[in-house]
Protein backbone atom coordinates (compact mmCIF):
# COMPACT_ATOMS: atom_id res chain seq x y z
CA UNK A 1 0.00 0.00 0.00
CA UNK A 2 1.42 3.34 -0.58
CA UNK A 3 2.83 5.62 2.56
CA UNK A 4 0.90 9.36 2.62
CA UNK A 5 3.52 12.28 3.33
CA UNK A 6 1.90 15.45 3.85
CA UNK A 7 3.79 18.14 2.18
CA UNK A 8 4.07 21.87 3.64
CA UNK A 9 5.70 23.82 2.33
CA UNK A 10 5.22 27.06 4.22
CA UNK A 11 6.67 30.07 3.78
CA UNK A 12 10.22 31.64 1.79
CA UNK A 13 12.20 29.69 0.54
CA UNK A 14 10.65 26.86 2.09
CA UNK A 15 8.32 26.83 -1.25
CA UNK A 16 11.69 26.65 -2.94
CA UNK A 17 13.41 23.86 -1.22
CA UNK A 18 10.34 21.67 -2.03
CA UNK A 19 10.10 21.97 -5.10
CA UNK A 20 13.79 21.41 -6.03
CA UNK A 21 14.25 18.76 -3.72
CA UNK A 22 10.78 16.44 -4.00
CA UNK A 23 11.74 14.97 -7.35
CA UNK A 24 13.86 12.92 -5.65
CA UNK A 25 11.01 11.09 -4.62
CA UNK A 26 10.32 10.14 -8.62
CA UNK A 27 13.84 9.48 -9.57
CA UNK A 28 14.10 6.77 -6.44
CA UNK A 29 10.64 5.35 -7.82
CA UNK A 30 9.00 5.04 -4.34
CA UNK A 31 5.03 3.92 -3.53
CA UNK A 32 4.49 7.62 -2.18
CA UNK A 33 1.34 9.56 -2.41
CA UNK A 34 1.99 13.45 -2.23
CA UNK A 35 -0.24 15.22 -0.60
CA UNK A 36 0.04 18.85 0.08
CA UNK A 37 -0.95 21.69 2.77
CA UNK A 38 -0.95 25.13 3.71
CA UNK A 39 1.20 26.48 6.75
CA UNK A 40 2.68 29.81 7.81
CA UNK A 41 2.45 33.25 7.69
CA UNK A 42 0.47 33.32 4.69
CA UNK A 43 -2.46 31.47 6.24
CA UNK A 44 -2.68 33.68 9.19
CA UNK A 45 -2.51 37.00 7.38
CA UNK A 46 -5.55 35.45 5.12
CA UNK A 47 -7.66 33.95 8.19
CA UNK A 48 -5.97 34.35 11.76
CA UNK A 49 -4.84 31.12 11.57
CA UNK A 50 -1.26 29.70 10.93
CA UNK A 51 -2.33 26.17 10.85
CA UNK A 52 -6.02 26.04 9.17
CA UNK A 53 -8.22 23.26 9.93
CA UNK A 54 -8.00 21.66 6.70
CA UNK A 55 -4.62 21.20 7.28
CA UNK A 56 -4.99 19.26 10.67
CA UNK A 57 -7.31 17.25 8.95
CA UNK A 58 -4.78 16.04 6.30
CA UNK A 59 -2.37 15.48 8.58
CA UNK A 60 -5.00 12.76 10.51
CA UNK A 61 -4.49 10.74 7.17
CA UNK A 62 -0.63 10.67 6.58
CA UNK A 63 2.17 8.50 7.31
CA UNK A 64 4.80 11.45 7.77
CA UNK A 65 4.91 15.40 7.17
CA UNK A 66 7.34 17.40 5.39
CA UNK A 67 7.55 21.19 6.45
CA UNK A 68 9.47 23.52 3.87
CA UNK A 69 10.23 26.02 6.60
CA UNK A 70 7.56 29.10 7.88
CA UNK A 71 7.91 32.78 8.87
CA UNK A 72 7.15 33.34 12.52
CA UNK A 73 7.27 36.41 14.80
CA UNK A 74 6.49 37.33 18.40
CA UNK A 75 2.88 37.01 19.18
CA UNK A 76 2.56 40.44 19.68
CA UNK A 77 3.97 41.26 16.83
CA UNK A 78 2.10 39.12 14.50
CA UNK A 79 -1.34 39.90 15.94
CA UNK A 80 -0.58 43.91 15.09
CA UNK A 81 0.19 42.70 11.85
CA UNK A 82 -3.51 40.92 11.15
CA UNK A 83 -5.21 42.72 8.55
CA UNK A 84 -7.56 45.21 9.97
CA UNK A 85 -10.68 42.94 8.45
CA UNK A 86 -9.29 40.32 11.36
CA UNK A 87 -8.98 43.04 13.88
CA UNK A 88 -10.60 42.10 17.12
CA UNK A 89 -12.18 38.85 16.38
CA UNK A 90 -9.55 37.00 19.08
CA UNK A 91 -7.01 35.73 16.68
CA UNK A 92 -4.35 34.16 18.91
CA UNK A 93 -0.72 33.48 17.04
CA UNK A 94 0.75 30.43 18.02
CA UNK A 95 4.20 29.67 16.76
CA UNK A 96 3.20 26.69 13.86
CA UNK A 97 6.16 24.69 14.45
CA UNK A 98 4.97 25.04 18.28
CA UNK A 99 1.33 23.76 17.87
CA UNK A 100 2.85 20.83 15.75
CA UNK A 101 5.12 20.05 18.29
CA UNK A 102 2.44 20.04 20.98
CA UNK A 103 -0.57 19.02 19.13
CA UNK A 104 1.09 15.59 18.19
CA UNK A 105 2.95 14.85 21.35
CA UNK A 106 6.52 15.30 19.61
CA UNK A 107 9.11 15.25 22.15
CA UNK A 108 12.04 14.14 20.77
CA UNK A 109 13.62 16.67 18.22
CA UNK A 110 16.57 14.57 16.42
CA UNK A 111 19.43 16.24 14.28
CA UNK A 112 21.42 14.40 13.00
CA UNK A 113 25.10 15.87 11.58
CA UNK A 114 27.34 14.12 9.59
CA UNK A 115 30.53 14.55 7.40
CA UNK A 116 29.54 16.34 3.82
CA UNK A 117 31.91 19.25 3.57
CA UNK A 118 35.56 17.31 3.71
CA UNK A 119 37.36 19.17 7.10
CA UNK A 120 38.64 17.12 9.79
CA UNK A 121 37.52 13.27 10.02
CA UNK A 122 34.89 12.09 9.46
CA UNK A 123 31.95 11.48 11.93
CA UNK A 124 28.36 10.79 11.73
CA UNK A 125 26.23 11.81 15.10
CA UNK A 126 22.43 12.49 16.49
CA UNK A 127 21.96 15.36 18.61
CA UNK A 128 18.40 14.70 20.08
CA UNK A 129 16.93 17.68 22.09
CA UNK A 130 13.61 17.06 24.30
CA UNK A 131 10.70 19.33 22.76
CA UNK A 132 8.45 19.97 26.14
CA UNK A 133 9.87 20.23 29.53
CA UNK A 134 13.31 21.44 30.44
CA UNK A 135 14.12 25.21 31.09
CA UNK A 136 11.13 25.79 27.97
CA UNK A 137 8.39 24.20 29.67
CA UNK A 138 7.30 28.07 30.02
CA UNK A 139 7.52 28.63 33.70
CA UNK A 140 9.42 32.09 33.00
CA UNK A 141 8.50 34.81 34.67
CA UNK A 142 9.37 38.55 35.72
CA UNK A 143 9.47 38.76 39.31
CA UNK A 144 10.17 36.09 41.80
CA UNK A 145 6.84 34.39 42.03
CA UNK A 146 4.89 34.85 45.84
CA UNK A 147 4.84 31.15 46.34
CA UNK A 148 8.66 31.00 45.80
CA UNK A 149 10.26 33.54 47.24
CA UNK A 150 10.96 32.07 50.51
CA UNK A 151 13.43 29.15 48.81
CA UNK A 152 14.84 31.64 47.22
CA UNK A 153 18.10 33.52 48.68
CA UNK A 154 20.48 34.57 46.53
CA UNK A 155 22.79 38.04 48.19
CA UNK A 156 21.84 39.39 44.59
CA UNK A 157 18.23 39.87 45.47
CA UNK A 158 18.86 42.02 48.64
CA UNK A 159 19.65 45.01 46.60
CA UNK A 160 17.05 46.11 44.84
CA UNK A 161 14.05 43.13 46.27
CA UNK A 162 12.08 39.83 44.50
CA UNK A 163 10.49 42.26 42.34
CA UNK A 164 13.56 43.39 39.82
CA UNK A 165 14.50 40.20 39.34
CA UNK A 166 13.10 37.13 37.15
CA UNK A 167 13.28 33.62 37.00
CA UNK A 168 12.81 30.79 35.15
CA UNK A 169 12.00 26.93 36.05
CA UNK A 170 13.49 24.01 34.97
CA UNK A 171 10.83 21.31 35.17
CA UNK A 172 11.52 17.59 34.55
CA UNK A 173 9.62 15.28 34.91
CA UNK A 174 9.99 10.73 35.02
CA UNK A 175 7.78 10.33 32.37
CA UNK A 176 9.49 13.35 29.98
CA UNK A 177 12.29 11.86 31.32
CA UNK A 178 11.84 7.93 30.37
CA UNK A 179 10.60 8.52 26.94
CA UNK A 180 13.09 10.90 25.98
CA UNK A 181 16.19 8.47 27.28
CA UNK A 182 14.31 5.21 25.99
CA UNK A 183 14.20 7.53 22.50
CA UNK A 184 17.44 8.30 22.48
CA UNK A 185 18.46 4.55 22.96
CA UNK A 186 16.48 3.23 20.63
CA UNK A 187 17.72 5.36 18.01
CA UNK A 188 20.95 4.86 18.71
CA UNK A 189 20.05 0.57 18.22
CA UNK A 190 18.60 1.88 14.82
CA UNK A 191 20.87 3.72 13.46
CA UNK A 192 24.21 1.28 14.87
CA UNK A 193 25.59 4.16 17.31
CA UNK A 194 28.01 2.48 19.77
CA UNK A 195 27.58 5.39 22.42
CA UNK A 196 25.09 7.63 23.95
CA UNK A 197 25.96 10.70 25.82
CA UNK A 198 23.73 12.64 28.05
CA UNK A 199 24.67 16.28 28.03
CA UNK A 200 23.79 18.04 30.95
CA UNK A 201 25.32 20.20 34.27
CA UNK A 202 24.85 17.71 36.96
CA UNK A 203 27.84 19.61 39.28
CA UNK A 204 25.76 22.82 39.16
CA UNK A 205 22.17 21.79 39.39
CA UNK A 206 22.48 18.88 41.83
CA UNK A 207 18.59 17.78 42.37
CA UNK A 208 17.38 18.19 38.63
CA UNK A 209 20.91 16.54 37.33
CA UNK A 210 20.62 13.51 39.83
CA UNK A 211 17.44 12.98 38.99
CA UNK A 212 17.95 13.21 35.79
CA UNK A 213 21.03 10.68 35.74
CA UNK A 214 19.63 8.34 38.11
CA UNK A 215 17.09 8.29 35.10
CA UNK A 216 19.12 7.54 32.69
CA UNK A 217 21.31 5.30 34.61
CA UNK A 218 17.85 2.96 34.38
CA UNK A 219 17.28 3.34 30.56
CA UNK A 220 20.78 2.45 29.82
CA UNK A 221 21.00 -0.68 32.13
CA UNK A 222 18.08 -2.16 29.49
CA UNK A 223 20.94 -0.94 26.80
CA UNK A 224 24.24 -3.13 27.74
CA UNK A 225 25.62 -3.44 24.17
CA UNK A 226 26.08 0.87 24.11
CA UNK A 227 28.71 2.87 25.97
CA UNK A 228 26.22 5.41 28.23
CA UNK A 229 27.83 8.28 29.81
CA UNK A 230 26.79 11.59 30.89
CA UNK A 231 29.18 14.58 30.59
CA UNK A 232 28.60 18.62 31.56
CA UNK A 233 27.18 20.64 28.31
CA UNK A 234 29.74 22.73 27.83
CA UNK A 235 32.62 19.98 27.66
CA UNK A 236 30.10 18.78 24.90
CA UNK A 237 30.29 21.68 23.36
CA UNK A 238 34.11 21.85 22.89
CA UNK A 239 33.82 18.36 21.97
CA UNK A 240 31.56 18.50 18.85
CA UNK A 241 34.12 21.21 17.18
CA UNK A 242 37.54 19.43 17.85
CA UNK A 243 36.52 15.58 18.41
CA UNK A 244 32.57 15.22 16.97
CA UNK A 245 34.44 11.85 15.66
CA UNK A 246 33.87 10.49 18.97
CA UNK A 247 30.13 11.15 19.57
CA UNK A 248 27.48 8.90 18.77
CA UNK A 249 24.07 9.89 20.20
CA UNK A 250 23.93 12.72 22.22
CA UNK A 251 21.12 13.64 24.20
CA UNK A 252 19.77 17.09 25.83
CA UNK A 253 16.87 18.84 28.05
CA UNK A 254 15.39 21.38 25.84
CA UNK A 255 17.73 24.41 26.12
CA UNK A 256 20.55 22.45 26.15
CA UNK A 257 19.65 20.70 23.23
CA UNK A 258 18.56 23.55 21.52
CA UNK A 259 22.02 24.91 21.60
CA UNK A 260 24.01 22.00 20.67
CA UNK A 261 22.07 21.10 18.05
CA UNK A 262 22.53 24.22 16.33
CA UNK A 263 26.25 23.30 17.18
CA UNK A 264 26.33 20.02 15.47
CA UNK A 265 24.45 21.67 12.70
CA UNK A 266 27.73 24.59 12.34
CA UNK A 267 30.29 21.65 12.27
CA UNK A 268 28.04 20.13 9.34
CA UNK A 269 28.84 23.04 7.21
CA UNK A 270 25.82 25.14 8.34
CA UNK A 271 22.33 25.85 7.90
CA UNK A 272 22.22 25.12 4.19
CA UNK A 273 23.00 21.61 5.27
CA UNK A 274 21.23 20.43 8.30
CA UNK A 275 17.98 18.10 8.28
CA UNK A 276 15.83 18.04 11.08
CA UNK A 277 13.00 15.24 12.40
CA UNK A 278 10.50 15.45 15.24
CA UNK A 279 9.14 11.88 16.92
CA UNK A 280 6.72 11.20 19.59
CA UNK A 281 3.23 9.98 19.97
CA UNK A 282 1.58 11.24 16.79
CA UNK A 283 2.88 11.26 13.10
CA UNK A 284 6.51 12.73 12.83
CA UNK A 285 7.18 15.67 10.98
CA UNK A 286 10.57 16.62 9.09
CA UNK A 287 11.65 19.37 8.09
CA UNK A 288 15.16 21.51 7.28
CA UNK A 289 16.84 22.84 10.53
CA UNK A 290 16.35 26.80 8.46
CA UNK A 291 13.61 29.06 8.21
CA UNK A 292 11.96 31.06 5.23
CA UNK A 293 14.52 33.39 5.40
CA UNK A 294 13.02 36.23 3.29
CA UNK A 295 15.92 38.21 2.27
CA UNK A 296 17.06 35.27 -0.35
CA UNK A 297 13.53 34.57 -1.59
CA UNK A 298 13.02 34.79 -5.29
CA UNK A 299 16.71 34.56 -5.81
CA UNK A 300 16.77 31.09 -6.73
CA UNK A 301 19.99 31.11 -3.70
CA UNK A 302 19.10 28.73 -1.22
CA UNK A 303 20.83 25.12 -0.67
CA UNK A 304 18.10 22.53 -0.89
CA UNK A 305 20.59 20.23 0.31
CA UNK A 306 19.33 20.42 3.88
CA UNK A 307 15.40 19.49 2.57
CA UNK A 308 17.03 16.77 0.37
CA UNK A 309 18.92 14.97 3.78
CA UNK A 310 14.99 15.54 5.35
CA UNK A 311 13.32 14.06 2.90
CA UNK A 312 16.34 10.86 3.32
CA UNK A 313 14.95 11.02 6.93
CA UNK A 314 11.58 10.81 6.41
CA UNK A 315 12.00 8.33 4.09
CA UNK A 316 13.98 5.93 6.66
CA UNK A 317 11.31 7.06 9.13
CA UNK A 318 8.55 5.05 6.29
CA UNK A 319 10.74 1.85 5.80
CA UNK A 320 12.85 2.86 2.73
CA UNK A 321 16.46 2.96 3.98
CA UNK A 322 18.24 1.39 1.01
CA UNK A 323 16.29 4.90 -0.76
CA UNK A 324 17.44 6.94 2.17
CA UNK A 325 21.13 6.03 1.87
CA UNK A 326 21.01 6.41 -1.65
CA UNK A 327 20.07 10.01 -1.58
CA UNK A 328 22.41 10.93 1.30
CA UNK A 329 25.14 9.43 -1.16
CA UNK A 330 23.98 11.51 -4.19
CA UNK A 331 24.18 15.32 -1.91
CA UNK A 332 27.46 14.02 -0.41
CA UNK A 333 28.70 13.16 -3.98
CA UNK A 334 27.28 16.54 -5.48
CA UNK A 335 28.98 18.57 -2.75
CA UNK A 336 32.29 16.37 -2.64
CA UNK A 337 32.47 17.13 -6.09
CA UNK A 338 32.29 21.07 -5.80
CA UNK A 339 30.99 21.52 -9.19
CA UNK A 340 27.72 22.80 -8.38
CA UNK A 341 27.55 24.45 -5.09
CA UNK A 342 25.72 27.28 -3.96
CA UNK A 343 27.11 30.37 -2.06
CA UNK A 344 26.67 29.36 1.45
CA UNK A 345 29.21 26.77 0.60
CA UNK A 346 30.97 28.59 -1.39
CA UNK A 347 30.02 27.86 -5.18
CA UNK A 348 27.82 30.58 -7.22
CA UNK A 349 25.20 27.96 -8.40
CA UNK A 350 21.57 28.34 -7.74
CA UNK A 351 19.19 26.30 -5.69
CA UNK A 352 17.81 24.71 -9.04
CA UNK A 353 21.36 24.15 -10.62
CA UNK A 354 22.99 22.03 -7.38
CA UNK A 355 19.37 20.28 -7.07
CA UNK A 356 19.53 19.12 -10.55
CA UNK A 357 23.06 18.09 -9.64
CA UNK A 358 21.91 15.80 -7.09
CA UNK A 359 19.23 14.25 -9.12
CA UNK A 360 21.57 13.47 -11.93
CA UNK A 361 23.50 11.61 -9.78
CA UNK A 362 20.75 9.61 -7.92
CA UNK A 363 19.31 8.81 -11.50
CA UNK A 364 22.73 7.33 -12.27
CA UNK A 365 23.50 5.10 -9.24
P1 LIG B 1 16.73 31.61 8.57
O1 LIG B 1 17.17 30.22 8.83
O2 LIG B 1 15.53 31.78 7.75
O3 LIG B 1 17.92 32.40 7.85
C1 LIG B 1 19.12 32.79 8.50
C2 LIG B 1 20.23 32.94 7.45
O4 LIG B 1 20.75 31.66 7.17
C3 LIG B 1 19.73 33.48 6.12
O5 LIG B 1 19.84 34.83 6.06
C4 LIG B 1 20.68 32.83 5.16
O6 LIG B 1 21.84 33.60 5.06
C5 LIG B 1 21.04 31.53 5.81
N1 LIG B 1 20.26 30.39 5.27
C6 LIG B 1 19.12 29.88 5.77
N2 LIG B 1 18.71 28.85 5.02
C7 LIG B 1 19.61 28.72 4.03
C8 LIG B 1 19.72 27.84 2.92
N3 LIG B 1 18.83 26.85 2.67
N4 LIG B 1 20.78 28.00 2.08
C9 LIG B 1 21.67 28.96 2.30
N5 LIG B 1 21.63 29.81 3.31
C10 LIG B 1 20.60 29.69 4.18
O7 LIG B 1 16.55 32.32 10.00
P2 LIG B 1 16.02 33.79 10.36
O8 LIG B 1 16.47 34.76 9.36
O9 LIG B 1 16.36 33.98 11.76
O10 LIG B 1 14.44 33.68 10.29
C11 LIG B 1 13.65 33.98 9.14
C12 LIG B 1 12.23 33.52 9.40
O11 LIG B 1 12.20 32.09 9.50
C13 LIG B 1 11.64 34.05 10.70
O12 LIG B 1 10.30 34.41 10.48
C14 LIG B 1 11.74 32.89 11.66
O13 LIG B 1 10.76 32.93 12.65
C15 LIG B 1 11.55 31.72 10.73
N6 LIG B 1 12.13 30.45 11.18
C16 LIG B 1 11.42 29.33 10.93
C17 LIG B 1 11.92 28.09 11.26
C18 LIG B 1 11.13 26.88 10.90
O14 LIG B 1 10.42 26.89 9.91
N7 LIG B 1 11.21 25.81 11.65
C19 LIG B 1 13.24 27.93 11.92
C20 LIG B 1 13.95 29.18 12.05
C21 LIG B 1 13.41 30.39 11.71
MG1 LIG C 1 17.70 26.71 17.73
Amino acid sequence: MNKKVLVLPGDGIGKEVCDAALPALEALDLPIELIYGEIGWECWMRDGDPVPAATWQRIEQVDAILLGAITSKPKKQAEAELPPALQGQNHRYVSPVIQLRQRLGLFANVRPSFYLTGNGKPYRMSVIRENTEGLYAGYDYRGIPEAIRPLVKHPNLERYGADEASCTLRLQTRFGLERLFGFAFEHAVQHGFDRVTFADKPNVMRESGDFAQEIFEAVAARYPGIRADIQNVDAVALWLVTRPEQFGVIVAENMFGDILSDLAGGVMGGLGLAPSANYGEGVAYFEPVHGSAPGMVGKDKANPAAMFLSIAMLLEHLGFAREAARLQDAVRNAIRSGAHLTYDLGGSAGTRRFADEVLALLHGQ
